[in-house]
């Protein structure tokens, strides 16, 4: 049987980091894919990546390249093409450089992927995924965003770090919007199955929902660039999950059609995925205070949406 192909559109640091841990999972051959200025940078990281696996023992095979035709066929495409946000920038503040990037990838993945699982990184994440999907016509349960797993992610390890309890054993979802006002989900946050609550006081709590809505920019400021190293394992996760059919339920932004009360939005929301992408949308009930919180990210995300679709194709 044929290897898996993954197409990581973007040869900067997170698709380097991705590139870097497919190779040593072995999910499949990569390709890191660039535009043409860049693709002797992404020929020379698939090089190194590639001369690294001939001490790790990966079978994987990385191909930088420029050409769409080399992304041909994918079974998993990972995007994170786009300018990431310098300090005092906003994920907002992307839209404009980045907008016109995404709709060139959707017009080439339309040609050459027609059948990948596309899993989207680039900011502002939530309206980039959105048009992607717009544009592509994919089905949804094919497009998914990355956020929640990584925002997740923050969230857990700060609370395992106040706790003083292995990562592992943090259970929590973070949902809506990728931007500052994110919601995690208290009701929903568990220390192996003990509510959270009863291990961590409410002023820390709030003190660590606070440092997780700005677990990006915290990074922005402190390395003048975009986190890369979680990113990378949060698009991981999901194509993993995709890959080996895993039906991991975990928060994803989907797209949204009726659940929690909205339509035509990507958003944050916890899902499961499977071989067939998004299999399900998971519609938890969420507590008064949390129905508020999401509904005032879902509001920031379509003033987004809005720009874009009102932006010339
Ligand atoms: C972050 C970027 C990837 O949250 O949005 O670090």
């Amino acid at each position: 049987m044929a290897r898996k192909k993954i197409a990581l559109i973007g040869a900067g640091n997170i698709g380097g980091e991705l590139a870097n841990m497919l190779v040593s999972k072995q999910l499949g051959d990569v390709v890191l894919f660039d535009i043409p200025q860049k693709e002797n940078f992404a020929k020379g990281k698939a090089l190194d990546l590639e001369q690294a696996s001939a001490l790790s023992g990966s079978d994987s095979r990385v191909t930088g390249s420029s050409n769409w035709a080399d992304c041909a066929g994918a079974d998993v495409l990972i995007i994170t093409a786009g300018i990431p946000r310098k300090p005092g920038q906003s994920r907002d503040d992307l839209v404009a450089t980045n907008l016109p990037i995404i709709r060139s990838v959707a017009d080439n993945a339309k040609k050459y992927c027609p059948n990948a699982f596309s899993i989207v990184v680039s900011n502002p994440l939530d309206a980039m995924v959105y048009e992607f999907q717009r544009r592509t016509g994919f089905a949804s349960a094919k497009v998914a965003g990355m956020a929640g797993a990584l925002d997740s992610a923050r969230y857990q390890l700060f609370l395992a770090r106040e706790a003083g309890v292995s990562v592992k054993d943090v259970r929590a979802l973070v949902l809506g919007g990728h931007g500052d006002d994110m919601v995690p989900i208290s009701s929903a946050t568990t220390i192996n199955g003990v509510p959270v609550d009863r291990l961590i006081a409410k002023d820390k709590l709030d003190a660590i929902i606070a440092r997780t809505r700005g677990g990006g920019g915290e990074i922005v400021s402190l390395m003048g660039t975009s986190a890369y190293y979680a990113p990378a394992a949060g698009a991981i996760a999901m194509a993993e999950a995709y890959l080996l059919d895993q039906k991991r339920l975990m928060a994803c932004a989907a797209l949204l059609d009726g659940q929690y009360g909205y339509r035509d939005l990507y958003l944050g929301v916890p899902v499961i995925v499977g071989a067939g992408g998004i299999e399900k949308i998971v519609d938890i009930s969420l507590t008064a205070d949390e129905k508020a919180a999401l509904e005032k990210s879902a509001s920031s995300v379509r003033k987004v949406v809005e720009v874009v679709k009102n932006a010339a194709q």
